[in-house]
């Protein structure tokens, strides 16, 4: 009964995974390389693994007695779902426990961006503040303003919760209406073109998958408003970034508050990190203590389920 763990997490997660089973940990402080990953999968009936893995055929074929593979996320792009399933081992997620903070940090971000606030704090820490200035760090109101929802899901309708809390109009996007949304928030459904036009802001809350990459690009930015906001808690590849980088650059759109990268870590060299316009965060959507202790249990009671052969408390693949 061995299960691998690919990185250190909360504590009470891993006593849950050692009660269980024979547990072994990945405890740096970096990814599991994938060639450790491939060896240690080897005498594993269980995989907890993080976004940061790439789980597919291979580690499949050199995982033959996994029974369970549960990722300590809701997204799971980087695994190969349908690979999982050709070898009868379910795919657990974590959805639900992060929903809150995650539609907290996008407001954040929103907030952040529209009023300028890293740009802020740059200029006092480096002592550029010689006076209090009736045009200094002018920024764009949030309250009152029209944000567009990318996808009114769990994260998309805590988000919509949080503007209608600032009085924002809320229009949004998705493959289906959200009539609680629609009821609580007076939220409007409308089509993209629509929502590019009349939207102050715009938050992305649906998956990374084929239909959704590259969603956003220069086609997207160009119907924006030239003042107009992105933000983005979702996964990077939502977004064409380099032509983000040319429309934040050139005008085109006024800001982006972006948690995720196409390549994450962000590299130091990337074009983004000179634009002022941009308030740039380490893909932290879900990282508060609470919300990040009630991923690993969540991942830790899937893993538990998987390798007695139980069904998984949250399981994206099919039965
Ligand atoms: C997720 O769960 O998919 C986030 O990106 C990490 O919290």
């Amino acid at each position: 009964m061995k299960v691998l763990v690919t990185r250190d997490i909360p504590e009470q997660a891993l006593e849950i995974v050692a009660k269980n089973a024979e547990m072994e940990v990945w405890r740096e402080a970096r990814p599991i390389p994938r060639e450790t990953l491939l060896e240690r999968v080897v005498d594993k009936i269980g995989l907890l693994c993080m976004l940061t893995d790439r789980i597919d055929d291979a580690v499949l074929e050199q995982g033959k007695n996994l029974r369970v593979v549960s990722q300590m996320a809701v997204g799971y792009d980087n695994i190969d779902v349908a690979a999982c399933t050709r070898h009868g081992v379910p795919v657990g997620n974590t959805p639900g426990v992060l929903t809150e903070t995650t539609a907290d940090t996008a407001f954040a971000l929103l907030l952040a961006t529209a009023r300028r606030m890293c740009e802020s704090e740059q200029f006092l820490r480096a002592g550029e503040w010689k006076m209090w200035d009736p045009m200094l760090l002018l920024g764009q109101d949030v309250h009152h303003a029209t944000i567009g929802i990318i996808g009114m899901g769990r994260i998309g309708y805590e988000m919509a919760r949080r503007a209608y809390g600032f009085q924002m109009r809320i229009l949004y996007t998705g493959r289906r209406p959200n009539e609680e949304a629609e009821q609580h928030f007076e939220a409007e459904r409308v089509d993209m073109a629509t929502l590019l036009k009349a939207s102050d802001f715009i938050s992305i809350h649906t998956p990374l998958n084929p239909q959704t990459r590259h969603l956003f690009g220069a086609e997207q930015f160009a119907q924006m408003k030239p003042t107009a906001m992105l933000v983005n808690t979702a996964r990077g590849a939502v977004v064409d970034q380099k032509a983000l980088y040319t429309a934040l650059k050139e005008g085109v759109i006024g800001g982006a508050g972006l948690d995720v990268f196409e390549q994450e870590p962000l590299p130091m060299d990337d074009p983004l990190l000179t634009l002022p316009n941009v308030v740039l965060v380490p893909h932290i959507g879900s990282a508060s203590i609470a919300t990040r202790t009630r991923m690993a249990v969540l991942a830790a009671e899937n893993l538990v389920a998987g390798i007695q052969g139980k069904p998984l408390l949250h399981q994206v693949s099919p039965a």
